[in-house]
């Protein structure tokens, strides 16, 4: 049975505006196929696309069933394929210019949910551009189809939300206009993933990791987050976020956020959220000095990628000659408390890189009295990697005999290949992302205060670094980024670690 928070049974209607584009027929069609076989989603539920074009209902399903099989992850079954299509439905609706077209959607709406017999869990999925998300929210609760403080209409909002400080604050103005904080479901698709959401397993389960996580025994930590991909055909979009809002405004700070909170009181999404701010509060913003410290910005040139001449990001479609846009990112960040003084984080992330992979890379301290043996000289310090893509795992780095007469200390490493442990049975971000918001736990979306944080702390970069002022491009296509930034940890004594985990079966 499927329950409100409150215990009764509820049934659910999901509506996608922006039903006919890329986002969901690679992401949201393939998630809510798996939920449906699965049955994780009531029986009674329907699923309407809303988009401009003019399609058939037969033409949008077989459409449907063509994105599901190709972004499927485990294949398709035909049983389960016709009861996902015979749940879907196709609806016209141009909802910029034709804002009648809300009160005759309501209506319809109502007669469809009168013929379930659970009252329905309203879910409005918007896929669109972000212009359109106040616009589309204000609409429909001028029209009633979402009812402010009523816990069973719910939005869910794409990124980016926003595209600087101020506009952020303006678009969730609006949207707090039409609904509360808990009807608000900001995605971050990182926060559905499942090594995103093995963090807090992985530091408040293991008693080997909690007592240690802190500046005693930590020495450093790297959160990168790299691709072999270029704009792929989005520069118009690129052009308006670049990598800072792209990928550190939301991926990068929420990963930090999550490495380095205080453990929660409990579980609940409020307690996680609270503790995930106060993080983001301590993280200490760069001063508007001008002088590009602590920050390596850059932007790919042309190069060869797995053999492949690629070009660089200026000469990509939609993009301008002269971009100042950067498409690289490395910096040193500092949480400013009792636990994390003195502990360098270094984040950064790029596209057109060497290879592509998100991971966390915790570097523990050095034993003091390593430097006594002489057979322990040079042994690498300890290293926890929480791999998050392309395969994702877990990787303990230890020092241990290596098997012999002679005592000789090597390196070790613990696996956990979560891919081949679970085989084919990892759900997608989007399916824990839709399903959770179903059941109303938003610990999996991003709340306001967060987000305003995350805004400010990359205005305080954009303000230290002045995109315009760096001589871009300034990495060739393939290579490890620009030269700066393979600095910055070389100026503390340290640098990148370059982990390279044993090759499994590799997914995006
Ligand atoms: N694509 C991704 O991988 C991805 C990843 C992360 C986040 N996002 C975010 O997800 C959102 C959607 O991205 P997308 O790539 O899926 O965009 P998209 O392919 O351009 O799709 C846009 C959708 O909006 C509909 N639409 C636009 N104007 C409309 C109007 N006036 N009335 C009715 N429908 C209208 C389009 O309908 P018609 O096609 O019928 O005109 C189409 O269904 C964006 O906010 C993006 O930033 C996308």
């Amino acid at each position: 049975m499927f329950t409100s928070a409150g215990g009764e049974e509820r049934s659910l209607l999901m509506m996608i505006f922006g039903g006919t584009g890329d986002l969901t027929h690679r992401k949201l069609l393939p998630a809510l196929y798996h939920l449906m076989a699965e049955r994780q989603l009531p029986e009674e539920c329907s699923v309407i696309c809303i988009g401009r074009r003019e399609i058939s209902q037969e033409e949008y399903r077989l459409q449907a069933r063509a994105s599901v099989a190709a972004h499927s992850r485990s294949g398709v079954d035909e049983t389960h394929m016709e009861r996902f299509l015979s749940k879907l439905q196709y609806r016209r609706m141009e909802f910029v210019s034709d804002p009648a077209s809300y009160g005759a959607f309501r209506e319809w709406l109502s007669e469809n949910e009168a013929l379930f017999r659970a009252p329905a869990v309203r879910i409005f999925f918007l896929a669109v551009a972000p212009e359109h998300f106040g616009l589309i929210v204000s609409r429909l609760r001028e029209s009633r189809l979402i009812v402010k403080r009523n816990p069973d209409h719910r939005v869910m909002i794409e990124k980016p939300f926003g595209s600087d400080l101020a506009s952020a604050r303006k678009l969730n103005l609006t949207i707090t206009e039409a609904l509360d904080e808990r009807q608000i479901y900001r995605i971050d698709h990182y926060l559905g993933k499942e090594m995103i959401r093995n963090i807090l397993a992985i530091r408040f389960g293991n008693s080997l990791f909690e007592p240690l996580w802190n500046h005693h025994y930590i020495d450093n930590i790297q959160i990168t987050s790299t691709e072999t991909l270029g704009v792929e055909g989005r520069g118009g979009y690129y052009e308006r976020s670049g990598i800072l809002k792209d990928m550190l405004q939301n991926h990068l700070l929420q990963m930090l956020a999550l490495i380095t909170m205080e453990p929660p009181a409990d579980l609940m999404p409020e307690s996680i959220r609270d503790e995930k701010v106060k993080a983001l509060r301590a993280l200490r913003r760069f001063a508007p000095s001008g002088i590009c410290e602590g920050i390596a910005l850059g932007q790919y040139g042309p190069g060869v990628i797995n053999g492949r001449q690629v070009p660089g990001y200026r000469e990509e479609r939609d993009v301008d000659d002269d971009s100042s846009v950067p498409t690289f990112i490395a910096l040193r960040a500092s949480v400013d408390n009792f636990r994390w003084g003195g502990v360098p984080i270094y984040i950064r992330a790029g596209k057109r890189l060497d290879r592509q992979r998100t991971q966390i890379v915790i570097e523990f301290k050095r034993l003091p009295g390593i430097n006594y043996y002489q057979e322990f000289r040079d042994q690498p310090p300890n290293l926890l990697v929480i791999q998050v893509q392309p395969a994702e795992g877990m990787h303990f780095q230890i020092n241990a005999k290596r098997p012999g007469n002679e005592f000789r200390m090597d390196q070790v490493e613990l696996d956990y290949s979560q891919g081949s442990r679970f085989q084919g049975n990892v759900p997608e971000a989007y399916e824990q992302l839709i399903l959770e918001a179903f059941r109303a736990n938003s610990s999996l979306f991003t709340r306001w205060d967060e987000l305003e944080q995350s805004w400010m702390f990359v205005e305080s970069v954009e303000k230290m670094c002045d995109a315009g002022m760096q001589p871009f491009p300034n990495y060739a296509a393939g290579s490890r980024g620009p030269e700066r930034a393979g600095l910055l940890p070389r100026e503390d004594g340290r640098e990148w670690l370059e982990i390279q985990l044993p090759r499994r079966e590799e997914k995006e």
